[in-house]
């Protein structure tokens, strides 16, 4: 069998003999960088067939370590492995996303670990791919109204794009026959809106002209579609253009948040089943359980498979009502997510456009929130493989 070559990038040159001594043992060939620059020197030469670097480099971040290393066309098909002093969830999130292998926090135990799993990783066929052409497609569902639905896809939206730094993320809202989220983030959607956007000639409709004119509401992070601002309008959405608002705004952003309320229809069935996840928000009464169950029955007619269905359980409506327990056994779907009820305090943060997480930090509901947006992308990224 072939030689692995092994590049290993580390500016702390006792944990890079370290290391360098475990894979020569098992008869790898090593070749040692001490900045990220010198990492990229040595690709430049031959392209190695692993790649492990740590984080904490003198000249670059791990991030732009890996968009230099990514200019490569033949990194495409080599393993990469992060090593990095402490864990840090936002930076894992991000070299996890942009195709590295595996992201471990560093000690000896830990590399020798990593050595034995190198004929796994090299079979497994994880690369350092180039940032996906699409972007992750997440759309917020319910069975019935007033269960929180757009209020969590506003929040979670801004959690993702808080906790994960280095992806962009945009909310839309094809809620019919009006939208809700603008007003929820205190946003104008008068100008530029789904109605306005899906008005433009076909061709028109491309990334860069919904990066150009999509804003960031204030203290929201994402970037807004506003849905139709009132019923009148919507009567003259041009339908036949959602697929393309959708699909363009797929290769504009990283991660694409679609309200798109109880409108199940004829619209919004393809954009459910091209979505990678369905979150579907219940509260806990009994009736809305149950139309839940149905509309999660409809949905498995329809090819949607359990994996990607993430049922989230929100208490809008008080303390009363069904067990996560109880809603599970109706459903026969585990609930992903618990919500707790936050009496009047969601209602004020959303009549003052603010998100959860600002206007009540230390509430157990900022910490679910955040919880949501990074199970949601690592869930999305694993599937995706
Ligand atoms: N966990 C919660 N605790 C307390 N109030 C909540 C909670 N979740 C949502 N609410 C409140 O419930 C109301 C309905 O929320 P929201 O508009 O997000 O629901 P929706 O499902 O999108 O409704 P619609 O069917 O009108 O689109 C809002 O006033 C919101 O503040
Ligand atoms: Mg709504």
């Amino acid at each position: 069998m072939e030689t692995v070559t092994v590049l290993v990038i580390d500016a702390d040159e006792a944990s890079r003999n370290f290391l360098a001594q475990l894979l020569q043992k098992k008869n790898y060939k090593v070749k040692h960088a001490s900045s990220a620059q010198e990492g990229v020197r040595v690709v430049e030469e031959e392209t190695p067939g692993m790649v492990i670097f740590d984080t904490k480099l003198p000249d670059l971040s791990a991030m732009e370590l890996i968009e230099r290393l990514q200019k490569f066309p033949d990194i495409a098909d080599v393993p990469c492995v992060v090593l990095s002093s402490k864990s840090d969830p936002e930076e894992m999130q991000a070299c996890l996303h942009a195709g590295c292998a595996e992201y471990y926090v560093k000690s000896g135990m830990v590399m020798m670990t990593l050595v034995d799993s190198i004929p796994r990783l090299l079979m497994e066929g994880k690369r350092l791919r180039k940032r996906s052409e699409k972007g992750f497609l997440f759309t917020f569902l319910s069975a019935k109204g007033g269960t929180g639905t757009s209020s969590l896809c506003a929040n979670i939206g801004m959690n993702m794009a808080s906790h994960l730094p280095q992806s962009t993320v945009a909310v839309a809202d094809l809620v019919l026959p009006m939208g809700s989220i603008a007003s929820l983030v205190g946003s104008d959607e008068d100008t530029f809106n789904l109605v306005t956007v899906a008005d433009q000639q076909t061709d028109k409709i491309t990334a860069d002209f919904l990066k150009d004119n999509l804003i960031v509401p204030s203290h929201w992070l994402f970037h807004l579609l506003p849905g139709a601002p009132n019923p009148e309008t919507a009567i003259n959405l041009q339908v036949g253009h959602i697929p393309n608002i959708v699909d363009s705004m797929r290769k504009a952003y990283d991660y694409v948040l679609i309200d798109l309320g109880r409108s199940l229809s004829r619209i919004s069935l393809p954009i459910i089943q091209d979505a990678d996840l369905v979150v579907l928000v219940l509260s806990t009464d009994l009736s809305t359980v149950n139309h839940t169950k149905k509309l999660w029955h409809y949905l498995k007619d329809q090819g949607i498979d359990s994996t990607r269905v993430f049922p989230v359980l929100n208490r809008a409506v008080g303390l009363e009502g069904l067990t996560k327990a109880e809603a599970e056994k109706i459903l026969e779907l585990e609930i992903k997510l618990m919500v707790p009820y936050m009496m009047g305090n969601f209602t004020l943060a959303n009549n003052q456009h603010t998100p959860i997480s600002m206007k009540f930090p230390t509430d157990t509901a900022t910490m679910v929130m955040k919880q949501a947006a990074m199970e949601m992308s690592q869930k999305a990224i694993k599937m995706r493989g």
